[in-house]
C-alpha cells in the first residue's frame, strides 16, 4: 500500500488543533476536505510526514446567521452552501460559484476555506467572496484577527496565514435589498472544468442607477483582482447597452491574462469584455431564480446520523458494507480508495485519475458520495462506508435496481467507470427518485466514461426512475 504520509493527527477541539498548529507550523500539512492536499501528495508535490486532519474539530463546523452576516465555519463545504436557503438567497454569487466547482462528489468534501487558502487565481469562490466583501477569521494560540479575503490573498498561491494560525471562519455580509449580484464562469466543458475566466459582480442600486460596484476577475492575473476602472465608471449610471459594453471593455483593459493550455491571453480578454457586458445587462432587473436553486443535486442527502465515535488513535475502526472492520495500521497513511482496495481487497472501486476528475472511485461515507481517492482513510474512523460491493445489500436484492438497469440497457462497454457511475447514480436516485434529464446529467457529471457510453447510462438511470426506484 502506497504511504502518502507517515503520521495523521486528528484533533477534536479547536484548542488541540491550535496547539498542534503551533507545534508543527508549516512542516505539517493541514487537511479538511483534502481535495487539494491529497492531489498534491499523490503527485509527490509538497510532501509531508505529518498531516493535521481538522475534519473532527466541532468548533469549525456549521453555518451561523444574524440579520446582517452569514458566518461559514472552516469546515463548510461547497455543498453546504448550495444546500442552504439563506446562502442561496443572500450570498447568491457565492452559491453560483460553489455549484461550478468540480462535481457533486467533490463538493461534498471540498471546503470554501480550502478554496481560499490555496490562493489560485482560478479558484471560483474567491471572486465571489471578494465582491461580497467577505473576511476571514484567523486564530492562533495567542489571539484572533480578521482580515478581508482581498487582503488575505497576497500573491499567486500565497496568503497572509501565519505558520501558527488557522482560518476558523469566513464572515460574509448578506446582500442588501438594494444589491444584486452574480457569478459567471467560462470553462472548456460544463462540469469538472478549471476556469478559463471567471468573475463576480455585486452592484448596489439607487432606482435604476448604480450606487456601488464591486467586480472581481479570476484567471486574468496572478491573483483574483478587482477592476477599479469598471467599478468607478459604473457609479451613477444606469445599465444601458453602451454603459455595459464600456464597463466590459474597461474590465478587459485592466486584466493581464496569460496564454496557457486553457486559452490565450487575447481570447480571455475578448471573452471577458463580452461576458462582462452580458452579465451587467442581466443585473438591470431582479433575475429569475435559476432552476438548480430549487432542487439542487448534492449526492449528499440522506446522510445517516452516526454515534459519536471514539477518538482516532492510529487504528481505523469503521463499518464497511455493514461489517464492523479494523483496518491495518498502515491504512492510516493513505487514501480511502487505497485502503479499501489494498487492505480489504474491495477492488470494485477503481483508480482512474487519483485527482478527483473521473469518479471511478466513488463510494459513500455516511450516505454521502465522495471521491475516495481524495479522502484520507482515517476520516472514516467511526463512520459507515459503502462500496460498490455493498450496494446491493442496501436494496435487499441480489443486485441493486440500477445495476440491473445497466444490464438491461447494455450500458457497459469496457466497464472501468461503471462502479463509480452506479454509486453516483444510485445516490442520485436516493435523493431525486424521479430526476429530470438535467439532474441526471449533473448527478453523473463527476463520472467520466472513456468509451463515451453516456446515452445508455442515462437510459439506465431513467429506467429505474420510471419503475419507481
Ligand atoms: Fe478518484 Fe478519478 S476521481 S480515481
Amino acid at each position: 500500500m502506497k504511504a502518502l504520509w507517515d503520521t495523521l493527527l486528528q484533533p477534536e477541539s479547536l484548542e488541540d488543533a491550535l496547539r498542534l498548529r503551533q507545534l508543527y507550523g508549516d512542516s505539517a500539512r493541514l487537511v479538511a476536505g483534502g481535495t487539494d492536499v491529497i492531489v498534491e501528495l499523490s503527485r509527490g508535490s509538497g510532501p509531508t510526514s505529518t498531516i493535521i486532519d481538522l475534519s473532527r474539530v466541532r468548533e469549525l463546523e456549521g453555518i451561523s446567521f444574524d440579520a446582517d452576516t452569514i458566518v461559514l465555519g472552516a469546515l463548510t463545504t461547497h455543498n453546504d452552501v448550495i444546500a442552504n436557503a439563506d446562502c442561496r438567497n443572500d450570498l447568491l454569487p457565492l452559491a453560483e460559484a460553489c455549484v461550478e466547482i468540480g462535481a457533486p462528489q467533490l463538493r461534498t468534501r471540498a471546503t470554501i476555506v480550502g478554496n481560499i487558502v490555496t490562493a489560485s487565481p482560478a479558484n471560483d469562490t474567491v471572486s465571489a467572496l471578494i465582491t461580497l466583501d467577505a473576511a476571514v477569521r484567523l486564530r492562533s494560540v495567542s489571539g484572533i484577527r480578521t482580515m478581508p479575503v482581498e487582503q488575505f490573498i497576497t500573491g499567486f498561491r500565497s496568503t497572509a496565514l501565519a505558520a501558527d494560525e488557522l482560518v476558523v471562519a469566513i464572515v460574509i455580509p448578506r446582500l442588501k435589498p438594494d444589491q444584486r449580484g452574480l457569478y459567471s464562469k467560462l470553462g472548456l466543458r460544463r462540469a469538472q472544468a478549471i476556469s478559463v475566466i471567471h468573475f463576480a459582480v455585486v452592484l448596489g442600486f439607487d432606482g435604476c442607477k448604480v450606487s456601488s460596484a464591486r467586480i472581481a476577475l479570476g484567471c486574468v492575473g496572478p491573483t483574483v483582482i478587482r477592476t477599479s476602472a469598471a467599478e468607478a465608471f459604473l457609479i451613477g449610471k444606469d445599465l444601458s447597452d453602451p454603459v455595459v459594453r464600456e464597463a466590459g471593455a474597461l474590465a478587459a483593459a485592466e486584466a493581464a491574462p496569460i496564454d496557457d493550455v486553457r486559452g490565450s491571453g487575447r481570447y480571455r480578454s475578448r471573452t471577458l469584455a463580452r461576458s462582462m457586458a452580458r452579465a451587467l445587462a442581466e443585473l438591470r432587473l431582479d433575475r429569475e431564480p435559476r432552476d438548480w436553486l430549487q432542487h439542487p443535486v448534492l449526492l449528499d442527502s440522506g446522510r445517516e446520523e452516526v454515534d459519536p465515535s471514539p477518538s482516532f488513535a492510529g487504528t481505523i475502526a469503521t463499518s464497511v458494507n455493514g461489517q464492523e472492520t479494523i483496518l491495518p495500521v498502515e491504512a492510516a497513511q493513505t487514501t480511502l480508495l487505497n485502503a479499501m482496495r489494498d487492505s480489504l481487497q474491495l477492488t470494485g472501486s477503481k483508480e482512474g485519475c487519483a485527482e478527483g476528475e473521473c469518479g471511478a472511485c466513488t463510494m459513500w461515507i455516511d450516505g454521502q458520495a465522495v471521491m475516495s481517492c481524495l479522502v484520507p482513510a482515517a476520516q472514516v474512523h467511526g463512520r459507515r462506508v459503502v462500496t460498490i460491493e455493498g450496494l446491493a445489500e442496501r436494496s435487499d436484492q441480489d443486485v441493486h435496481p440500477l445495476q440491473q438497469a445497466f444490464v438491461d440497457q447494455a450500458a457497459v462497454q469496457c466497464g472501468y467507470c461503471i462502479p463509480g457511475m452506479v454509486m453516483a447514480g444510485a445516490k442520485l436516485l436516493d435523493e431525486h427518485p424521479d430526476p429530470t434529464l438535467e439532474q441526471i446529467q449533473v448527478g453523473l457529471s463527476g463520472n467520466l466514461c472513456r468509451c463515451t457510453g453516456y446515452a445508455k447510462i442515462i437510459d439506465a438511470v431513467q429506467q429505474v426512475a420510471a419503475n419507481g426506484g
